[in-house]
């Protein structure tokens, strides 16, 4: 992930020397401040060697943890930098993170009046609770994946809750096509979920960058650790992150580069605001 063009106060991977925690070639994370990792990471996706390639992301950790906010914050930076075309998926009945993202809201899909956006939140709700309701809600979904999968697609597409989509929404296939075809149509995928164990394994070998939380308990970082790699190495990692900053552990799959950090709070703007529409029973779509 190093960037030539920020400067870093940091030794450069290659210069590093050996912590003694380090596992042959799987290296101690040094904690860098967001300040300085999140432009170097926004600069670095998708750029794996230089050249641009759709490289996949997956955030873990349990619920409240900061995963929606992690993906809100790095999309705007993305949008941002390169203005990306960024599809957010919601399925949850309410979500003030998403909300605070200040995106236009659709409903349905295409986008009404055949009006194109160059990020936007496509929040397929669950119309009902009943079976008809969740019937409604695997067309709505299935309508975005089949729309977004042709070519030179250039987007970046969130899957908020993939294990959501992969059993309640009952849409695996899907995610495999996605996550193994999905690069050659230049699509990025970002997933967010809870349950790392009951995920696609193509969502983790599939993703070059892995985002982690603390996870809830001991059987949960087994299960990360397992996905990371190295897992005695990455149980310790992951028993380090403090859940009160809501630190997390970064991941680069390519290069096996490593960090931990935070995203200070107030980073996100507009979520204050957000969170009080939705205490008062406003409906944000
Ligand atoms: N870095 C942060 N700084 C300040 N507040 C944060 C930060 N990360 C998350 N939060 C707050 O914590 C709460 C939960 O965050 P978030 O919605 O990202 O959780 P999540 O992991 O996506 O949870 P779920 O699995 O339930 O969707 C929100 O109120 C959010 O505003
Ligand atoms: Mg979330």
């Amino acid at each position: 992930m190093t960037n030539p063009s920020t400067s870093s106060s940091r030794t450069a991977p290659a210069e590093r020397q050996p912590d003694p925690r380090d596992v042959g070639a799987t290296r101690w994370p040094e904690r860098i401040d967001w300040e300085e990792l999140g432009p170097e990471l926004v600069a670095a996706w998708g750029f794996p060697r230089g050249r641009f390639q759709p490289e996949h992301m997956e955030i873990l950790g349990p619920t409240r943890s900061g995963k929606t906010y992690f993906q809100a914050v790095i999309l705007q930076m993305r949008a941002q930098a390169r203005q990306s075309h960024i599809v957010v998926l919601a399925t949850k009945p309410a979500d003030a993170t998403i909300v605070a993202m200040g995106w236009p809201i659709v409903t349905s899909w295409p986008p009404p009046e055949g009006k194109k956006y160059r990020q936007i939140i496509y929040w397929a709700r669950r119309p009902s609770l009943d079976d008809a309701g969740l019937a409604k809600q695997h067309t709505k979904v299935k309508e975005l994946l089949e729309a977004l999968f042709v070519k030179e697609s250039n987007t970046i597409l969130v899957w908020d809750e993939v294990a959501y989509i992969e059993h309640i929404l009952k849409l695996s296939d899907y995610v495999t096509m996605y996550q193994r075809e999905g690069a050659g149509l230049g699509i990025t995928n970002v997933f967010n979920t809870q349950r790392g164990a009951r995920v696609s394994r193509y969502v983790h070998s599939e993703s070059s960058w892995t985002v982690c939380f603390r996870p809830k308990d001991a059987d949960d970082a087994k299960r990360i650790a397992e996905i990371l790699g190295d897992r005695k190495h990455y149980i310790e990692v992951l028993n380090t992150l403090d859940p009160l900053k809501r630190e997390f552990l970064i991941l680069h799959s390519l290069t096996g580069e490593s960090y931990i950090s935070h995203i200070p709070e107030g980073t996100l703007k507009g979520i204050e605001s957000s969170q009080e529409t939705q205490r008062k029973g406003h409906r944000t779509v």
